[in-house]
Parts: C-alpha cells; sequence; structure tokens
C-alpha cells in the first residue's frame, strides 16, 4: 500500500493513476473526499492518520504544511519504510525568495530525521503553474504577464509522477536527492508561444509590472503565498536562467518531457481542443 498526500495537486493525482495502473494499493489524502473525483480503486481519506500496511508514502508539503513532523513520526512508528519529498530546485541552485527555500530544506531535514529510507525530488517550477494563464488566454487571446524573458526549464507533472513512483516502489532510489527539470529551458515569451502553437493560434505576451501580475493573481482566488513563490523565482529566471538536469532522463531512460508536449496536453484547459 502506497500512501499519497496532496492526492488532488497535479503530481499527486498523476502518481494515484500510475499506482493503480502498476497494479499498486493506494491510498489518497484529501480534505475533500467526496468531491475529489480520485479514481475508482484508490482508497480516499481525509487523513493520514491510519498508516497500517502503508510500504512508503508521498510528501506533498503544500498539502502536509505543519504537520510534517507529525505525519513522520507516526509513519516511522506504524512500520512505513519509505518516504518520497517533493521539494525544490531551489535547495540546491537557490532562487526565488529565500523563505521559500527554506521551508523545503526544513521539509528535507525532517524526513531525513525521520528515520525513514527517503528520496528528495528537488522539482524545477511546474509547467502546470502556467495554468494560471489560462483564463486570460481564453478571455482575450493573450497574456499579460512579468518578466517575459526570465527563463526556466518548467517540468511536466508526469516526469515527477513517474519518477515518483519509481521511488515509492524502489529502494534502489533510497537517501538520492533528484533535481528534476524539464529538458530546456525557455523564457516566458517561448512557453506563450509553444501553447498558442498547441491551440492552434498566435498568441501574445505584452509585459507588465509584476505587482499587476499579483493582483491578478490574488483576484482569481490563488492563496496569499502563490505570487510571491512565482514571481520571486522569475526575477532571478530574468537574471540567470534556472538549472536544466539530464536526471528525468536517467532516471526513466526516456527524455523529459518538452513544453510543446506539456501545452498539447493541457490544450483544452487553455480553450483548445487536446
Ligand atoms: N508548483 C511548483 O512549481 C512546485 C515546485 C517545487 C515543489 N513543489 C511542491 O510540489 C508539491 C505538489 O504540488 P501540486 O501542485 O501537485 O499540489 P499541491 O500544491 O501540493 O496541492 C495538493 C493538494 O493539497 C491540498 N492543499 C493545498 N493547499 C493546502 C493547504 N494550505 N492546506 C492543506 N491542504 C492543502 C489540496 O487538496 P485538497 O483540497 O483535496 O485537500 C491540493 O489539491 C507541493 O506541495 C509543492 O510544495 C511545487
Amino acid at each position: 500500500m502506497i500512501l499519497v498526500t496532496g492526492a488532488t495537486g497535479v503530481v499527486g493525482r498523476s502518481v494515484v493513476k500510475l499506482l493503480l495502473e502498476a497494479g499498486e494499493e493506494v491510498t489518497a489524502v484529501t480534505r475533500s473526499p467526496e468531491s475529489a473525483d480520485l479514481p475508482e480503486g484508490a482508497k480516499v481519506v481525509s487523513q493520514a492518520s491510519d498508516m497500517a500496511g502503508v510500504e512508503a508514502i508521498l510528501i506533498a508539503p503544500r498539502a502536509v504544511g505543519e504537520t510534517i513532523g507529525e505525519l513522520l513520526v507516526a509513519a516511522a512508528a506504524q512500520g512505513v519504510k519509505r518516504a518520497v519529498l517533493l521539494s525544490a530546485v531551489t535547495v540546491e541552485y537557490g532562487g526565488g525568495y529565500e523563505r521559500f527555500a527554506a521551508a523545503f530544506k526544513a521539509a528535507e531535514k525532517a524526513v531525513d530525521a525521520s528515520g525513514l529510507e527517503w528520496t528528495f525530488l528537488r522539482c524545477a517550477d511546474f509547467a502546470a503553474n502556467n495554468l494560471a494563464w489560462a483564463p486570460q488566454i481564453r478571455a482575450t487571446g493573450a497574456v499579460r504577464g512579468a518578466y517575459g524573458d526570465a527563463a526556466s526549464s518548467s517540468i511536466h507533472e508526469r516526469d515527477i509522477a513517474e519518477v515518483a513512483v519509481r521511488a515509492l516502489l524502489d529502494s534502489a532510489h533510497a537517501g538520492r536527492a533528484y533535481a528534476l527539470t524539464g529538458p530546456e529551458s525557455l523564457s516566458q515569451r517561448d512557453k506563450v508561444r509553444l501553447i498558442g502553437e498547441a491551440i492552434g493560434t498566435g498568441l501574445m505576451f505584452t509585459e507588465v509590472p509584476p505587482e499587476e501580475v499579483r493582483e491578478g493573481m490574488l483576484a482569481q482566488g490563488v492563496p496569499e503565498d502563490v505570487p510571491d513563490r512565482m514571481l520571486g523565482y522569475l526575477a532571478t529566471c530574468a537574471e540567470q536562467p534556472g538549472p536544466s538536469t539530464g536526471t528525468v532522463a536517467e532516471v526513466l531512460g526516456r527524455p523529459a518531457l518538452t513544453y510543446a508536449r506539456w501545452a498539447a496536453d493541457h490544450a483544452a484547459e487553455f480553450g483548445g481542443r487536446s
């Protein structure tokens, strides 16, 4: 049995699906089991307290929050063997506001101190963060964004999920910290162009001040910390592109998925046909 926290997130959902397809038993944690719309076959719970029979857990820091210490103590006491943590490249490469990297470092420290076997997945910015552009693309056919030249190797959630599944199921990945990125560094303008290609239209990127982007995101109802996370990291990437590694290819034995592929997979959300 594998326990997945953050099961309704872009990575968690994909991990649940892949584990079920592999014939594994899955317990999925969500605050709203009734409306979570998780695949049939997963045991859906509102708290990660009963871990009897659980071999490994996926830890999504945002979902677990302050309870990470409690969760790890309970996991170790109930015989869980492995923990896979969704961490961030900023732990290793810096970038963005230090407080966010510090929180990921603290999560890694807590997992290390738990005595469980661990694998840290230090992820680049998720391509899925760019779903924040979807409402304006659908409404206006354009993107008003900040730091158009900021470049990073955004990662497809499918790649993170596939690496996570390997690490959850196989102790060979214990003690490894994997810096996971997409295959190539692209600017924000490039990413908007590729989304346009995926939905069969030319999309314009208009540079606006970060403050306007922040206000727009908050008006969309995103949690308070999200604009600082994204804009802080973009400000760094405007000075120096985020890292690109070959780790996804090394672990999975196939190239990391491209941003163009990610855009095609999400075309419907941007108003195109998928
Ligand atoms: N986005 C990035 O660029 C990035 C980069 C590096 C690392 N990460 C890490 O990767 C992890 C996975 O990201 P993700 O986008 O798949 O999902 P996520 O942000 O972890 O969210 C997963 C689920 O957690 C629950 N949740 C969200 N906020 C919460 C809160 N404040 N308190 C309690 N539960 C909350 C929600 O589920 P329910 O409503 O169903 O409970 C949500 O669907 C994150 O935890 C993040 O720390 C993200």
